[in-house]
């Protein structure tokens, strides 16, 4: 849990407790989703891109930390860590998209970037 919280005070949120920590990163997913879909309704690939990073930063997250502190189940570490490497892949992929101005495609891989937050919710919230 240490590390989390290196790994969030480094993205600069604020974190106080172990049960928070979890909490914010996901808080700031929730935004980089609400920033990408808020580009997408304005026309405005900067708001896309500012998600986009958004998300990125707190993915990175994932990446630096045992997920095993966070996630009750530990039989599921395995499935959530795939979700995990699926959500880089994906974020890189609409990225391209949005560089591209195929915006068509972005909102797919935005589909498929929302997929993957659900799939882990559902793995770990037994949904
Ligand atoms: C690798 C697993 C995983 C992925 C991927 C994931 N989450 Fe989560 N999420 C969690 C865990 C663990 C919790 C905390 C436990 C719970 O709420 O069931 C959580 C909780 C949340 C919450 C509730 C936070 C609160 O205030 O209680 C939100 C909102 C959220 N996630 C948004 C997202 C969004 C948006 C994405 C995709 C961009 C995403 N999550 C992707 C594991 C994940």
């Amino acid at each position: 849990m240490k590390k989390l919280m290196l790994a969030l005070a480094l993205t600069s949120v604020a974190t106080f407790a172990a049960d928070t920590t979890i909490t914010a990163t996901m808080q700031l997913m929730e935004k980089g989703m609400e920033q990408v879909q808020k580009g997408f309704m304005y026309n405005s690939k900067q708001d896309i891109m500012q998600g986009i990073e958004t998300l990125q930063n707190s993915d990175a997250i994932f990446k630096k930390v045992d997920v095993t502190t966070f996630i009750p189940n530990n039989k599921k570490v395995r499935v959530t860590q795939n979700i995990t490497d699926n959500l880089g892949e994906d974020l890189v992929i609409l990225k391209k998209a949005i560089e591209n101005n195929e915006f068509t495609t972005a909102t797919e891989k935005y589909g498929k970037v929302l997929n993957d937050c659900v799939a882990c919710h559902t793995t770990i919230r037994g949904w």
